[in-house]
Formats: C-alpha cells, structure tokens, sequence
C-alpha cells in the first residue's frame, strides 16, 4: 500500500495528524482509525507520523510509542507482545493479524490500521467480542468424560492419538479469522464461525474425550457449521499458521459419516 486515502463514500472522515518530530528522517505514517462513543462522532482515521529511527521493528511497538508519547487516549488490547495471548488482533495494511507479530518494515507506504472487521467497536482499536465468546462458551471446550481417570495416572494417548491435536492446540483465540470471514459477516448471529469451530473440532478430535457423538450432533445444524462456503480467508489470514477451514472439513465429514 503507498499512500493511503479514505474512499470517498466512507462514514469515516480524515482526522488530526501528529507530525514527526523535527529532524526525523525515516518517518512513516500510521493512518489509524479512531473512535470514541462518548464524543458522538463519527469514526476519523488520525495520522500519526513515527520516526522509524526512534521505534522498534513491529506494529505493535508502533503503537505503545504512540500511546505512550503522542496520543495516550489511543485505545487498543495487547498483552504478551509475543503472539501468544491472541489480545492484539486487528487489521494492519489490509489483514487481519497481531500487531506484535507484524513488522513493520512489511508494509509498503502508509500503514492503515483498523480494528478487526464487522465487529461492533467498543472504542478505537478495541471490538467488543462477546459474541465469539459466548459461541464459544457454546461449543463447551472442555473436555467431557464419564470413565474415571485412572488413579495416580494422567488419561493417556498414543503419539498418533496427539498427533491429531497438532494444528489445533496452538489456537490462541485472536479471532482475526472469525472476522475475516464474509459468512460469518453476514450470518455472525447463527453460523458459528472459523475459532469457534476450530476449538470445536480440538476435542472432538481428542480421544480423551467421551462426548463426541453429543458435539457432532449439537453441531449439526443448517447455520452453525453449514454456512462455511470455503471461501478460506480464515486460513489465509491466520497469523499462527492454523487451518480452520480443514477443521471444519473434518467436522463435515465425521457428521457425513454418522448419516
Ligand atoms: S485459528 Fe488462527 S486466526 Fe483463528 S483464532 Fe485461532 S489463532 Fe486466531
Ligand atoms: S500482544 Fe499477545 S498476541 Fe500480540
């Protein structure tokens, strides 16, 4: 992306700009979107100017320089700053991804930044989430077993058996592929969504697990998983690498297979 301009139909209008100190060389303009809802505004996209001389290599660094320095009422969610958490989620330069695993040096001209998309926004960078959330409450990811665990003893599997949790597990919840999924756009209050399925298929794929014909079943429906087209921006856009779009395929096929 050169250099980034808002379409001229957006809701969102041109905001303040915070210029580079004096005698900056290297500077880069970060176009980020505002908004807060005890103004009444409508949403701005503000221009922060950042020496990249006087920053450290990753959006997310970008960001806490410019709270910390320019702008502090700037508003969005990180915590380990090292894509484990899954809380700096947002929209960078088009993508939906973390902000402390991106560089910035991989973003061509201006950087445009938005919270993740079609979500309602609770102030600036931060959605509200509480939607994701309670589908996933829905989807109980716990494990459920009847059979007593073996005394003194953990609930053993095979090396093929946990082998099957790999490509699962490492889901860190950042949901920037639920949002980046047009059919979770439109059907967001009754399809269930790319993390939420994902986190499904983790324990009915886990063969400690007792519940799986109950999980199958309950998933089972027109809306909750039959509503992912394919369309696969979900894998494309995860930033840990994961394949949610292959875990909803497996979901499909087990309930195909119980037919
Ligand atoms: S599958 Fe990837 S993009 Fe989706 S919530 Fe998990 S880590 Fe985030
Ligand atoms: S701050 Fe934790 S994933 Fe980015």
């Amino acid at each position: 992306m050169a250099e980034f301009s808002l379409p001229a139909n957006s809701v969102v209008k041109e905001g303040k700009t915070f210029k580079a100190p004096d005698g900056a060389s290297n500077v880069k303009k970060f176009k980020i979107y505002r908004y807060d809802p005890d103004s009444g505004e409508n949403p701005s996209l503000d221009t922060f100017e950042i020496d990249l001389d006087d920053c450290g290599p990753m959006i997310l660094d970008a960001l806490i320089k410019i709270k910390n320095e320019v702008d502090t009422t700037l508003t969005f969610r990180r915590s380990c700053r090292e894509g484990i958490c899954g809380s700096c989620a947002m929209n960078i330069d088009g993508t939906n991804t973390l902000a402390c695993l991106k560089p910035i040096a991989e973003v061509d001209g201006d950087c445009a930044i938005y919270p993740l998309p079609h979500m309602p926004v609770i102030k600036d960078l931060v959605p509200d989430l509480n939607l994701p959330y309670a589908q996933l409450r829905s989807v109980e990811p716990w494990m459920q077993a009847d059979t007593p665990a073996p005394a003194n003893e953990e609930r053993l599997q095979s090396i093929e058996e946990r082998e099957k949790l790999d490509g699962l597990w490492e889901c860190i919840l950042c949901f920037s592929c639920q949002t980046s999924c047009p059919s979770y756009w439109w059907n967001g209050d009754r399809y269930l969504g790319p993390a939420v399925l994902l986190q499904a298929y983790r324990w009915i794929a886990d063969s400690r697990d007792e519940a799986t014909g109950k999980r199958l079943d309950d998933l089972n429906d027109p809306f909750k998983v039959y509503r992912c087209h394919t369309i696969m921006n979900c894998t494309n856009t995860c930033p840990k690498g994961l394949n949610p779009g292959k875990a909803i395929a497996e979901i499909k096929k087990l309930q195909f297979e119980r037919q």
